[in-house]
Formats: C-alpha cells, sequence, structure tokens
C-alpha cells in the first residue's frame, strides 16, 4: 500500500455536495459528498447497480445530476436544487388534492386498507377458482379413472363453495367502497378553512422558491454547455469498453481532440488579437505572428501521442486499426487518448473488467505507472488486491451512498459497516 500522499496543502480537484441523481424518477445516488485531492488514488468499489458508474459520470458532466453541488477546483461546474425543490412543490399540491378530496382522513385510510385487503382476498380466491376448474376439466378428460366421480364430487362441492366466497368478497368490496364515499363526503363538508388556506400558502412560497431556483438552473445549465467541453477535457475518462473509433488509425484516435481543441484555441485567440490589433494594439500584431500554424499543431500532437505510446509500450501501433489490437491494447491506447489531453483527473470506469485475464496485468501496470507519477484519478475497480496495493483511500458505495471512506489497510482490515462486510466476504 502507498502512503496517504494527502498534505495539508492539496486542495480538492473535485469536490461534490448533497450529489443526488435520478433516472425516470429513481433515485441512484442520494446525496453524495466526496471530495477527491490532488494526487489522490480513491478506489471505488461497491455491489452492481450501487451508483458507481453513474457517480463517475456525474464527475465528468456525462450525466447532468438531478441536485447538488459539483466543484472543479474552486469553480461551480454543476450546482442547482430546481429539481428537487420541484419534487417539493409537487408533494405539497398532492398533499392538499388528497385533503380536498377526504383521502387524507384517517378513516377514509382505514377503509381503503380494509378494502385493498379484500381485493386481495379476491385475487387469491379467483386463482383457487381457476384451479379447482382447471382440475374439473381435467378429470372430465379421464373420467373413467376409479375414483373420479368421487373426486369430481369433491371438486364441484369446492367450486362452489370458492365461487360464493367471491361472491361474498365482492359485496364486501361494494359495501366498503360505499362507506368510503359517505365518509369522503362527511370530510368534504367539513374541510378545515383555515389549514386548507395555509395549505395554499405553502404552496405559493414553495412555488416563488422553485420559480427562483428554476431560473438559477436554466442560466447554469446555458452557461455549462460553453463549459462543460472544456471540463470533460480536464477529466480524462477511460471506459470498460475502450470506446476506441474503429474508423480511425491509433495515432488519429489519440490526436483528434487534441488538434481540435488546440485549432479551436488558437482560432479564438486569433480573433481576439485581430480584434485588438485593428484598435491599434501593436504588441497583439506582433502576438497574432507568434500563434502556431496549423500543421505545426497537428505535428505536436502526433509528436506528444507517440510519447505517450512509448510510455505505454505501443509505439509500434501508432498507424494500425483499432480491430487488430488486443482488449489489453486497445484499454492502454485508450488511456493515452484519455491522457493526450492533458486532463487534471483520470476517471476510470472497471478499466480491466471487459479484458481477457492475461491481458489485466499490462493495464493495471500502465494504472500504476500513472499513479506512481502523480496523478489524481478515482478508478471503479472489481480488482480489491489493485485498490489495496495501489489506492491511498477507498470508497464503499452502496444504494447510492457512501457508507463507508477509509484508506485501504483500515477499509479492508477493519471495515465497520455491515454492508460492506457482507460485500467484502463475497469478493475477497
Ligand atoms: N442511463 C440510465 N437510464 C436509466 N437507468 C440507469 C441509467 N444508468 C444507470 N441506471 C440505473 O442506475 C443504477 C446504478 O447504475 P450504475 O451503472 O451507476 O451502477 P454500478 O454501481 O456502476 O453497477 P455495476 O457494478 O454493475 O457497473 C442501476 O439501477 C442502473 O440500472
Ligand atoms: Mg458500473
Amino acid at each position: 500500500m502507498q502512503d496517504n500522499i494527502i498534505t495539508k496543502n492539496a486542495k480538492p480537484v473535485i469536490s461534490t455536495r448533497g450529489l443526488v441523481k435520478k433516472f425516470n424518477g429513481k433515485t441512484v445516488l442520494r446525496g453524495i459528498d466526496a471530495d477527491i485531492y490532488e494526487g489522490e488514488k480513491v478506489a471505488v468499489i461497491g455491489p452492481s447497480g450501487s451508483g458507481k458508474s453513474t457517480f463517475l459520470r456525474c464527475l465528468n458532466l456525462l450525466e447532468i445530476p438531478f441536485s447538488g453541488t459539483i466543484l472543479f477546483g474552486d469553480e461551480i461546474i454543476f450546482g442547482s436544487d430546481y429539481y428537487a425543490q420541484k419534487d417539493k412543490l409537487k408533494e405539497l399540491k398532492a398533499a392538499r388534492r388528497l385533503y380536498k378530496k377526504g383521502y387524507d382522513d384517517e378513516t377514509v385510510k382505514s377503509i381503503r386498507q380494509e378494502i385493498n385487503d379484500l381485493k386481495t382476498l379476491e385475487k387469491s380466491l379467483k386463482k383457487e377458482l381457476k384451479e379447482h376448474k382447471a382440475h374439473a376439466k381435467m378429470l372430465k378428460a379421464t373420467s373413467s379413472r376409479e375414483g373420479a366421480l368421487e373426486d369430481a364430487e369433491q371438486t364441484a362441492k369446492l367450486i362452489t363453495t370458492v365461487s360464493e366466497k367471491i361472491a361474498q368478497t365482492k359485496s364486501l368490496i361494494k359495501a366498503e367502497k360505499a362507506k368510503e364515499k359517505a365518509r369522503r363526503k362527511q370530510v368534504r363538508e367539513q374541510l378545515d378553512e383555515n389549514l386548507l388556506s395555509k395549505m395554499s400558502e405553502d404552496i405559493s412560497a414553495q412555488l416563488c422558491v422553485t420559480l427562483k431556483s428554476k431560473s438559477r438552473h436554466k442560466k447554469f445549465v446555458s452557461e455549462m454547455e460553453k463549459t462543460i467541453d472544456a471540463h470533460r477535457r480536464m477529466t480524462g475518462m477511460v471506459f470498460q469498453h475502450f470506446n476506441l473509433f474503429g474508423n480511425l488509425s491509433v495515432i488519429d484516435n489519440i490526436t483528434l481532440a487534441p488538434i481540435k481543441t488546440g485549432l479551436q484555441e488558437v482560432k479564438a485567440k486569433k480573433r481576439a488579437l485581430r480584434a485588438a490589433a485593428r484598435k491599434g494594439d501593436e504588441n497583439a500584431k506582433s502576438e497574432l505572428a507568434k500563434l502556431p500554424h496549423k500543421l505545426e499543431i497537428i505535428e505536436n500532437a502526433r509528436k506528444q501521442a507517440y510519447e505517450l505510446l512509448g510510455k505505454v509500450g505501443l509505439q509500434d501501433k501508432a498507424d494500425v486499426y483499432p480491430a487488430t489490437l488486443s482488449g489489453g491494447q486497445k484499454q492502454r491506447i485508450a488511456i493515452v487518448r484519455a491522457l493526450a489531453m492533458n486532463p487534471s483527473i483520470m476517471l476510470f470506469d472497471e478499466p480491466t473488467s471487459a479484458l481477457d485475464p492475461e491481458m489485466v496485468g499490462e493495464v493495471l501496470q500502465v494504472i500504476k505507472k500513472l499513479a506512481d507519477d502523480g496523478m489524481t484519478m478515482v478508478i471503479v475497480t472489481h480488482e480489491m488486491g489493485f485498490a489495496r496495493e495501489v489506492a491511498t483511500r477507498v470508497l464503499f458505495i452502496d444504494e447510492g451512498v457512501i457508507k463507508e471512506d477509509a484508506p485501504p489497510a483500515q477499509l479492508f482490515g477493519n471495515p465497520q459497516n455491515e454492508r460492506l462486510k457482507e460485500f467484502l466476504s463475497k469478493v475477497l
């Protein structure tokens, strides 16, 4: 295990506060507070479906969170409580609606419970009846069998009894429904006007809060569209399935983004300098002349790509297409591609779990080397041995919550959380 290298001076590269993510109303992250400090190697472990990938994808803004805050350095790259406020408004409105219709009365609630129980009973009786009828049908087909007649009589009796029970249950349900209707009418006639107006006031106040939050959110999202690419460039992401472009050679895969952003940057600088030069800024003119040419940008990107390829031992693969590479080689290229953007942090989502066992080592070695060189990284992994050896800190995520956060020796050696103990007993 490495020493915990976090010093007092280290700053978080990325922080999250109260990070919530929902998919179609289902909450997947339930308020994650995390700080990833400069130089840290954070392993994220946890059961399947617990939200590990979603957490990573939110850090990279590949997923837009539902609510909460994400800070990248000192900059808030996401911060909104709009959806949470909207949910609160919805709840308040629903409560008033239920009250007005008489559904939140205790007597009504207990009658409705009774109706539900009766319906469950009716359902099981119907199922029983179906089975008896099927049995009767079967008996008809085999009527010559000894004892068949007796059995048929018995079954016919059962069918009658169960049918009667169903009829009884139906009329009970009907009676309960009438009771509910009467009670709700009574409740509606006696609604507390004070309470109703208090509920309406709360709704108006919440509506105000929600609308303000909505306008902040909209502004934020439109701002974010401008900065999202820049943010993603700063957070290199490596996926389980490499996601290389099959129609591009290795070198083109690696240089595509650096060249594109390099050209964009020069274009923007050029525009600004030209505007300044038109206003007579002499300095701008000389700066303009110093801007790199397109070919120079391409050449630099290729040079850097070759250097990085050398570091992962794949310089000879520069001109081949991804289809000709092994899984381990593809993943090493994917890592190089992320590194080519000079990210401040690398995010790995199970980088070795799609690989044949004999290729896991070569990829882990590359990641370990990066870690040793001081790269800040978050790595979702099922490789507990690797997490133990390389990570400076391990987060255990379960049901969308960080349930334990500790250095590996402590987390693996002396787990506190019950769910973590159970998880480790299965994977270690
Ligand atoms: N785009 C999506 N749309 C709908 N539901 C999603 C989406 N992405 C993830 N989910 C759901 O969110 C939950 C968390 O998924 P996530 O991929 O973050 O889990 P995980 O911890 O990475 O699991 P695994 O170890 O299997 O990779 C799962 O129930 C998943 O089905
Ligand atoms: Mg995952």
